[in-house]
């Protein structure tokens, strides 16, 4: 689900410049990659303000997920500064079901998020791809997600396999996140994920 302008541009910008600086935990396969500790509720007032503005967008992309309007509650957040020549490698975020990106400054073209479907099973796999066929978000083998502005967001089921390619531009800083619902039933059969 992609939500334009969730932040102004400004804003965004300011919480780039903020949280930029605290961005000094390593990546494991990227030296021009870096990251905030994670975070979580009341860690960081701003933050939190910019989760408030996320929740109403959440709590209709988990409507999609499960079919129902469930509490969602944003468990983890950071940030994550990717200089010239860094990349994310190919993961998925685990122990959590909804995830999402805010772009706090602008992207290059080179360094877009890419969503990958999951290789997964040993069984033989069916595919439905010709000249007639369009290839969208829900049926591509790979999709890049478009070009964002600065305040955009994005948000992907957790297990989704994503990366971000070598980024061939400038400085690029995102806000990344982990949501969990209240809880999940299935005929009377409840998981709670909440305190
Ligand atoms: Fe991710």
């Amino acid at each position: 689900m992609r939500v334009p302008a969730v932040l102004t541009s400004e804003a965004a910008g300011a919480l780039a410049q903020r949280l930029a600086q605290s961005a000094r935990v390593a990546n494991d396969r990227s030296e021009q990659l870096s990251h905030t500790r994670i975070l979580g509720p009341g860690d960081d007032a701003g933050l939190d303000a910019v989760v408030e503005k996320i929740g109403p967008h959440l709590q209709a992309f988990g409507q999609l997920l499960f079919g129902e309007s469930l509490r969602w509650i944003v468990k983890e957040i950071w940030v994550n500064v990717l200089q010239n020549g860094g990349r994310q490698s190919l993961h998925n975020h685990a122990n959590c079901f909804a995830s999402g990106v805010l772009y706090l400054t602008p992207s290059d073209s080179s360094a877009c998020t890419t969503f990958t479907r999951s290789m997964g099973g040993g069984e033989f796999a069916f595919r439905n791809t010709h000249a007639g066929t369009t290839t969208g978000p829900f049926n591509a083998e790979k999709w890049v997600a478009p070009l964002p502005e600065p305040g955009d967001l994005i948000l992907f089921p957790s297990h989704l396999l994503h990366e971000v390619p070598v980024n061939q531009g400038q400085e690029r800083i995102t806000l990344a996140f982990n949501a969990v619902p209240h809880r999940l039933d299935a005929w009377g059969y409840a998981l709670s994920f909440q305190p």
